[in-house]
């Protein structure tokens, strides 16, 4: 399908639960977001019905997010699911990692084909800071693990912030490139009414990319192929096989290609990651809308999608918790 602004959506972000077992600053400033009430989130039936919707629409690709998806015991269940639906051929995760060295293999046998993990520090302490767990070794044993069972290409998630993580973009890097894992890096965004991640411990990807340059001693050469299905901008580090990411919503936004919508954990379907504009479809589906109904109320969202995020002029008070991202 298409909105009005000619951009083809194919993309759908399924939050499967707003809760998370991390307590990421920049995510949740005072250490908590509110939650949904446990039955107001979508059962896994609910979920595929409306993913099926989506498919019938034209959407193939579907990324499962959450707050934490892994925190979900039937997380295995929905993507199953998800598997079964005809015309998805793409069925990635984003996780934060905690659970995932015990879940991988089973995500792999529902029919998972790829994970991206959030890690934003390789140092223990500074780690503790961020997330509010001592917990990066279980973390790294997670990325192992997704990368034995198969659940590549895995991505690597950091969310560069100054005065935090800055200082370890080179450690990242030689981490990340000789193992295979795709790195990633993220420009803080104002959600969730977080002004002070923007301006305190913002980083443009020109700045991010400059200490690449200088740690690897090598040009970056942008790749015009492999972008892949979202918007980073990848770089080849010098002759070399490794390439590095950049995610950059802020410095260099990249809504013209935009081709996705978010359906939150209770079927709000989100039409921007920086509007709160939203179109009920779990309120109406449970007041027993047909999918003839459903499908026209997609429709309906989908024509009114903004033509881009205003984050330089309103940080959006929506909490990333609840829009996966
Ligand atoms: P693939 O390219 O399919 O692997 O996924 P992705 O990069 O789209 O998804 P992921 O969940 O790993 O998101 C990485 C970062 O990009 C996160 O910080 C997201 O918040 C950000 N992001 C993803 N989609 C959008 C979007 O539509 N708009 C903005 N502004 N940021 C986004
Ligand atoms: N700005 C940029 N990225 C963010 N993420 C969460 N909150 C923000 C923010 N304010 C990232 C997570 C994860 C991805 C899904 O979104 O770290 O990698
Ligand atoms: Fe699309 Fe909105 Fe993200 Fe821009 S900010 S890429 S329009 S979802």
């Amino acid at each position: 399908m298409f909105d009005s602004f000619g951009r083809h959506i194919e993309y759908l972000r399924v939050s499967v639960t707003d809760r998370c077992n991390y307590r990421c600053f920049y995510c949740m400033p005072d250490g908590h977001v509110p939650c949904a009430s446990r039955d107001e989130v979508l059962n896994s039936g609910e979920l595929t019905r409306l993913i099926g919707l989506f498919a019938a629409l034209g959407v193939r690709r579907v990324r499962i997010t959450g707050g934490e998806p892994l925190v979900r015991r039937d997380i295995h269940t929905i993507v199953a699911e998800v598997r079964q639906t005809p015309g998805i051929d793409d069925i990635s995760l984003s996780t934060n990692g905690h659970l995932l060295d015990e879940q991988a293999a089973e995500l792999r046998n529902a029919g998972l084909d790829r994970i991206n993990v959030s890690l934003d520090s390789l140092i223990p302490d500074v780690f503790h800071t961020v997330t509010g767990h001592d917990a990066l070794k279980r973390v790294l044993k997670g990325l192992d693990t997704a990368q034995v069972q198969g659940l590549g290409p895995v991505k690597v998630n950091t969310v560069v912030m100054k005065g935090v993580n800055d200082g370890e973009i080179g450690q990242f890097l030689d981490y990340c490139v000789p193992r295979g894992l795709e790195l990633r890096f993220i420009e803080t965004m104002p959600l969730n009414g977080n002004d002070v991640v923007r301006t305190r411990h913002y980083m443009p990807a020109e700045d991010i990319l400059e200490r690449v340059r200088t740690h690897c001693g090598t040009d970056l050469i942008p790749e015009t192929t492999g972008r892949g299905a979202g918007p980073a901008r990848y770089f080849r580090l010098g002759a070399g096989p490794g390439r590095v990411g950049v995610i950059s919503a802020m410095s260099q936004h990249f809504c013209a290609a935009c081709n996705r919508v978010r359906l939150t954990a209770t079927g709000d379907l989100v039409l921007c990651l920086g509007h709160e504009d939203a179109v009920p479809l779990g309120r109406l589906m449970r007041d027993g809308a047909s999918d003839r109904t459903l499908t026209q109320a997609i429709l309906e969202g989908i024509a009114r999608k903004p033509e881009r995020h205003t984050f330089h002029d309103q940080p959006s008070a929506q909490p990333m918790s609840r829009l996966g991202g």
